[in-house]
């Protein structure tokens, strides 16, 4: 970590990684269909970036009313992703609040100019970045798909009712072995080492979570609590380095729990100065 600025409530926590081009990122992880405003003037004007990552939780989960769509009732969401467009190629990847989307949500978010990597990977310059959809999705999905009305919303049934959480691995076998830096966008920090897939211990230069949102409350530098991983959480904040490449967690930016506040825990946007000099 190098330096840490504060914009509109919102910390820019900047790091330097060594990488075989020089680019700047922007990473945007559960923004929950906030405000868009403050973060876009930050990216717009501030940052100027050339790529923008959203590791995954644009969407604030909940059930629409019957017969109208996740996408279309949080009003935040494609003013966000266009306005991101509008800034520098955006990628994003899915992480547990986006479990609702149905087919119909996914094409709206698809024409905001976004590339979705939903368990997959695509080249950008000497990057190769790949999206690991969450757990919740793929169980979420299969659930969904097993019943007759797939196409929308099983509305009466919660995702907690689905037990299996398990990602879908077998693409990262292969993406391991691709050329590029290679970033990987995995919302659930906890993914790295505490459950599968392991990513410690594959071959990925970056991954960069976010979901644990700083671990709510932050007492002398530690999070409190953490979906996936509880209390005193390891895994919510800064950079962590494997035995092949590092682990950035984004804090996130909206704080949408209001009986449970931030404390001690600004929303943050990562700011990443990559380069062939960085160490
Ligand atoms: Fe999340």
């Amino acid at each position: 970590m190098n330096r840490i600025i504060t914009d509109h409530e919102i910390q820019i926590t900047e790091y330097k990684l060594n990488a075989p081009e020089r680019m700047r990122a922007v990473v945007l992880s559960d923004f929950h269909n906030n405000d868009p405003g403050p973060v876009l003037d930050i990216v717009r004007k501030g940052l100027k970036p050339d790529v923008i990552l959203i590791p995954g939780d644009v969407v604030l989960g909940y059930y629409p009313e019957e017969g109208s769509l996740v996408v279309e009732n949080s009003s935040n969401i494609v003013p966000f992703l266009k306005g991101c467009c509008d800034i520098a190629p955006v990628f994003m990847s899915l992480g547990n609040h986006e479990c609702l989307l149905c087919d119909a949500d996914i094409e709206i978010l698809k024409s905001t100019g976004i590339t979705l990597l939903d368990n997959e990977w695509v080249k950008y310059g000497s990057l190769t970045i790949g999206g690991l959809t969450s757990g919740h999705v793929i169980s979420y999905r299969s659930f969904r798909n097993s019943l007759d009305n797939a196409e929308t919303y099983p509305s009466r049934c919660r995702p907690r009712k689905v037990s299996q959480l398990l990602t879908d691995n077998k693409w990262l076998d292969d993406f391991e072995k691709e050329t590029g830096y290679k970033i990987l966008l995995s919302h659930h920090p906890e993914y790295w080492c505490v459950r599968e897939p392991y990513l410690m211990s594959r071959k990925f230069d970056l991954v960069l979570s976010g979901h644990a949102h700083g671990g709510q409350w932050r007492i002398f530098g530690h999070g409190v609590l953490a979906p996936g991983q509880g209390f005193f959480p390891k895994y919510t904040s800064g950079m962590h380095k494997g035995p092949y490449g590092r682990m950035i967690i984004s804090r996130g930016l909206a704080n949408p729990y209001k009986i449970f506040p931030r404390w001690g825990n600004p929303c943050e946007l990562i700011y990443l100065e990559m380069g062939p000099d960085n160490n």
